[in-house]
């Protein structure tokens, strides 16, 4: 009969970190998937270039933040530097044309959508390409191209621990299935933003500082950083941000993994509270995002989990979260601090079991 080894926390962490490490650098992209993506966006360049010759086609979102993981979306943006164009949606339609004559891709216009895309994939046994792409073609989506900028920078502050974090909880979301906004969960980029607030406003000391409450070294004109309505000033520069911003934070990231799951079962005040990355902790109530009592059942919905986005303030990012959906993500993060805690003997059973 085998005899439970006695497992001190020390042990435990230490252990668990190493795991964690290992587990995410096996699921990064090969260096053969990211030169093929890069090949298929200048290619699709070049083809947009027919319609609209002064467009630029950009990755966001995880091609372009660092967080990305094998076989992951990619994510582009065409922006247009004329001052007559067509209208998203008219893109979308004669774009989707273009691409069906052209190329081998599978295509999908969808230009009613509320931001209209064309959506684009590849079958698994297209050569260099083991599981197929996929891929949406957005217009002129410019606050996306900063967001993600944003979360590359704080990526880029301490990417040890930031990106081995959100990579685990990118996994870990998509394997239990709760990672899916057309079905009452939340986005991949909620989860980051859940991930970065907790590193900048419940960590004491923080992991990581606020980069949208660091004033430029030198005072910048207004239209520079507002784009609308929208200040999307950040501190950006990374060396300075290396040089002159160290945690005193020295937490592995195995106690920081163990203490996300803690924080988000127990702790974040779901019905009140609005996780911001910007501005800490806010009330639902002063952004008027209560309206659980709204006689319409789909608006009734929307603010149960509160994610207010860096840049669109007045945008709740975790609005597809349903009641049902809150119920299940907090059952997950209350099954992953209890797997945590019993501390299994073997730290990769653990990160095995919760991942199941
Ligand atoms: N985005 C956004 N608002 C949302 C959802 C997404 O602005 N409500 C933008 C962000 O710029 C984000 C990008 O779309 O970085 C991609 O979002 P998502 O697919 O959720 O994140 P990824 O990091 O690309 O994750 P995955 O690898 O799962 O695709
Ligand atoms: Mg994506």
């Amino acid at each position: 009969p085998s005899i439970r080894r006695h497992v001190s926390k020390h042990q435990f962490v230490v252990e668990l970190s190493q795991c964690l490490f290992d587990f995410v650098v096996q699921l990064l992209p090969t260096p053969e998937e990211l030169a093929v993506k890069e090949d298929v966006r200048k290619l699709l360049e070049k083809l947009i270039r027919t319609i609209e010759p002064n467009s630029r086609l950009l990755s966001f979102g995880s091609t372009a933040n660092g967080f990305s993981l094998r076989n992951s979306d990619m994510d582009l943006c065409c922006l247009i530097d004329s001052e007559e164009r067509l209208s998203a949606s008219d893109l979308v339609t004669i774009l989707g044309d273009l691409l069906e004559r052209e190329t081998k891709f599978k295509v999908k216009p969808l230009p009613h959508a509320r931001i209209p895309i064309v959506k684009l994939s590849l079958d698994p046994s297209s050569p260099g390409l083991p599981h197929g792409i996929a891929c949406d073609i957005g217009f002129e989506n410019r606050l996306a191209l900063e967001n993600t900028r944003l979360l590359m920078c704080y990526a880029m502050v301490d990417p040890a621990r930031v990106r081995t974090l959100v990579l685990f909880l990118k996994v870990w979301s998509k394997r239990r299935k709760i990672n899916s906004p057309y079905e009452g969960t939340l986005s991949s980029y909620g989860y980051v933003l859940l991930v970065i607030y907790f590193l900048v406003h419940v960590k004491n000391p923080p992991v990581l500082p606020n980069l949208q409450q660091i004033p430029p070294l030198r005072p910048i004109p207004r239209d520079e950083y507002y784009m609308g309505d929208h200040n999307v000033w950040f501190f950006d520069d990374i060396d300075v941000l290396r040089q002159r911003w160290q945690s005193s934070n020295t937490e592995s990231v195995a106690e920081l993994l163990i203490d996300f799951f803690r924080y988000y079962s127990r702790d974040f005040l779901y019905n009140s509270g609005v996780a911001s990355i910007r501005a800490g902790l806010l009330q639902k109530e002063s952004k008027g995002w209560q309206n659980q009592s709204d006689s319409r059942p789909d608006l009734r919905e929307r603010n149960r989990l509160c994610i207010e986005d860096p840049f669109e303030t007045d945008y709740n990012v975790a609005r597809c979260v349903t009641k049902d959906g809150l119920y299940t993500i907090r059952g997950e993060f209350m099954r992953a601090s209890r797997i945590l805690a019993s501390r299994p003997e073997r730290a990769l059973l653990a990160l095995t079991q919760l991942c199941e």
